[in-house]
């Protein structure tokens, strides 16, 4: 299908006249977009940075809430044509219908919100003093305890349909005592399998394991380990309860 048949018309627009650039937007024009797409009623700093999105807290009415704008033009795709907006705009949408997918299977990921082009909004994890932490960089008052949490999280997700492809203590916030799930972006859904279900499986299950050799590392600070094929193996059941294989 071509790019333009996606493009949504304002978009388009802001091409043609020539208000969309090729440089990365600034701050100000990023919170212009964000209040101009109606997500948030106000736009306050930025939470966070990745490879392809910037999270910025935001408020909406009275409620605190968290905008996901995927970056529109990186520089190994600088063309004479809008294609890298187009993709941008795909991926704020399959991230937005995994967490919604995710949260309505019940998983400890943030509800879901909107989306406008190439941004989302969610809910914000933290209170009105702090973000929540990156389990990365919180001190766990109960580790063993959130071990469990964490492996009946990634048991939970897969019951729901999907399976975390790049779990990491960078990607689990701590919430009120709990690990909340987020960056589902490139999420593999294990339920409804549109290739082949082995080879969709298997991609899942290799993720799984890295994701958990990654946990596992992490969680060897507090003396604790994780057992990948453990993981592994109780995620298999959750989705054999599908039956699709
Ligand atoms: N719902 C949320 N509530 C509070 N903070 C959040 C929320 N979602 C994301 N953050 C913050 O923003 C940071 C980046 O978010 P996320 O991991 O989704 O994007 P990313 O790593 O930039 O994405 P990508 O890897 O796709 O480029 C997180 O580490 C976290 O600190
Ligand atoms: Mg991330």
């Amino acid at each position: 299908m071509p790019n333009e048949a996606y493009l949504d018309q304002s978009v388009h627009w802001k091409i043609r006249s020539g208000q969309l650039g090729f440089a990365e937007p600034t701050h100000p024009e990023v919170a212009e977009a964000i209040l101009e797409g109606g997500l948030a009623t106000e736009v306050g700093q930025r939470l966070g940075s990745g490879k392809e999105a910037d999270v910025y807290l935001c408020r909406d009415g009275p409620r605190l809430i968290v905008v996901k704008v995927y970056r529109q033009y990186r520089t190994a795709h600088r063309g004479g044509r809008p294609i890298k907006l187009e993709s941008m705009g795909q991926r704020a949408l399959i991230e937005l219908d995994l967490l919604t997918y995710a949260w309505q299977g019940g998983a400890r990921v943030p509800a879901p919100g909107r989306r406008v082009e190439n941004m989302f909004s969610m809910q914000y994890l933290g209170t009105t003093e702090a973000v929540a932490p990156m389990l990365q960089h919180a001190r766990l008052e109960d580790p063993e305890a959130f071990l469990e949490s964490t492996v009946a999280g990634v048991e939970a997700l897969a019951e729901a349909g999907i399976v975390h492809s790049d779990l990491s203590p960078f990607n689990i916030l701590v919430h009120e005592g709990e690990p909340w799930f987020i960056d589902l972006a490139a999420g593999i859904r294990v339920d409804r399998l549109g290739s082949p279900a082995w080879v969709r499986l298997n991609e899942a299950m290799r993720a799984l394991e890295s994701g958990g050799r990654a946990l596992h590392r992490y969680f060897q600070r507090y003396g604790l380990s994780l057992d990948t094929a453990d993981l592994v193996a109780r995620v298999q059941t959750k989705i054999d309860l599908f039956r699709v294989h």
